[in-house]
């Protein structure tokens, strides 16, 4: 039960009114339990980490403070990070999900409900109340800004240059770096819809409805832009720019008209006073491989402002570890990759899908909705 998993209809519209209610926070506010989550969670760390280990926990207390308002206790945040860690890891096919973990959190979730911080949706049980609050806010939200994160830091640990500018740098400077990390490493690869209508194209073409039209954020992102593999933030200079942001080829939160990301405003507002604290207090360096599906979780050298900074033995050490575990991640990822495709072609979870939708069509208030969403397919829509 997730929010991108249910079909238009009243059900989505609660849940969806819902979530915009919970992220419906102002800006000083976000920003401030950004910083306090970051504080906790980055305070005392030094050496090697992993960028995307370090922010889970971080994600974790802030999304069930922005869920329950008050703090998130140790257990539940251990639960949430361990649970949205395991989702992750096997999206990307590196190590199996334990739905033990998952299972926990649900049963830790269930008697809370009475206490988050505005109604749920009316006409869910209990149960999918709770499966809707933890596939959004402890699942979606934790791993969404932890790679979100786990790239911006990453990515200014590799350019020093512009590390030291993000740090000094005022608001609108660092959300275009903000915008150039989620331009060059989108969260999302292929996303699809299937249409619930025809679409004409021309006089010759029309797609018809039940159609699965797929979208490549990472080859939009890459087309009108010069040098589209260089991270370059002033490139979203309006200085520099020939057209106005709004005609970029930039949607990391989705497009505004089908379904975008709730989260488009509130996230890079948190982002932005988390990474201000890390770098406010570390020098990044890193020297490892940077893809957009970040198998590595980001390994990172964070050496605290003012101590020595010696980096040099650390990202040789780094960048020998980097290519050895890329052999046998590698042989993991083709062996789960294989069982995944292998698994969902035996369970035929599109076909189930459209069979149960064909004895079960929507109601005629659904009936003007363009697209629709292909159910309760776990992961379905979510690509890496
Ligand atoms: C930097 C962080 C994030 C990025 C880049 C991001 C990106 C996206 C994108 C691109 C989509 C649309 C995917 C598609 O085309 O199918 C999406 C959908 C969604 N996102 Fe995010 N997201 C982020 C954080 C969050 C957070 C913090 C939440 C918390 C609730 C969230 C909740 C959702 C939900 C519920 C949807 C489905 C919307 C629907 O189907 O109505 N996201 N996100």
């Amino acid at each position: 039960m997730h929010q991108e998993h249910l079909e238009p209809g009243e059900r989505y519209d609660a849940v969806a009114r819902t979530t915009r209610a919970l992220l419906a926070v102002p800006k000083g506010e976000v920003e401030e339990l950004a910083r306090r989550c970051a504080v906790r969670g980055v305070a005392g760390v030094r050496g090697l980490v992993r960028l995307r280990d370090l922010m889970m926990p971080v994600w974790a207390e802030f999304a069930y403070e922005l869920v329950f308002a008050e703090r998130c206790p140790r257990e539940a945040r251990d639960l949430i990070a361990a649970n949205a860690d395991d989702v992750v890891t096997s999206l990307k096919c590196t190590g199996l999900r334990h739905m033990g973990r998952r299972d926990r959190l649900t049963r830790y979730l269930l008697p809370r409900l009475d206490r988050v911080r505005v109604p749920l949706p009316g006409g869910l049980t209990s149960l999918e109340q709770a499966y809707y609050l933890q596939g959004a806010f402890f699942n979606t939200a934790v791993v969404q800004l932890s790679e979100a994160m786990a790239h911006l830091l990453l990515v200014l640990a590799q350019h020093p240059g512009e590390q030291e500018r993000a740090r000094t740098s005022d608001d609108r400077h660092f959300d275009r770096v903000i915008n150039e990390t989620l331009r060059l490493y989108p969260l999302f690869g292929i996303a699809h819809r299937i249409t619930s209508g025809d679409i004409a194209l021309d006089e010759h073409t029309t797609i018809p409805a039940g159609s699965v039209l797929c979208f490549n954020y990472p080859e939009f992102h890459r087309t009108g832009f010069a040098d589209p593999g260089r991270f370059d933030p002033a490139r979203f200079d309006p200085g520099r720019c020939d057209r106005p942001a709004k005609e970029l080829n930039h949607v990391p939160f989705g497009v505004a008209a089908n379904r975008p990301c709730p989260a488009w405003r509130l996230a890079p507002i948190a982002m932005r006073a988390v990474a201000r604290e890390v770098l406010g207090r570390y020098v990044l360096d890193s020297s490892v491989t940077h893809t957009r599906s970040l198998p590595s979780r980001g390994p990172c050298l964070l050496t605290p402002r003012g101590a020595a900074h010696r980096p040099r033995l650390a990202l040789a050490y780094l960048r020998v570890r980097d290519r050895w575990e890329d052999v046998w991640r590698g042989l993991v990822q083709l062996v789960l990759g294989t069982y995944m495709v292998w698994d969902a072609h035996r369970k035929r979870l599109c076909e189930r899908h459209f069979a149960e939708a064909a004895s079960n069509p929507p109601d005629a208030s659904d009936a003007e909705d363009r697209y629709a969403h292909p159910g309760h397919q776990p992961g379905a829509r979510r690509s890496l």
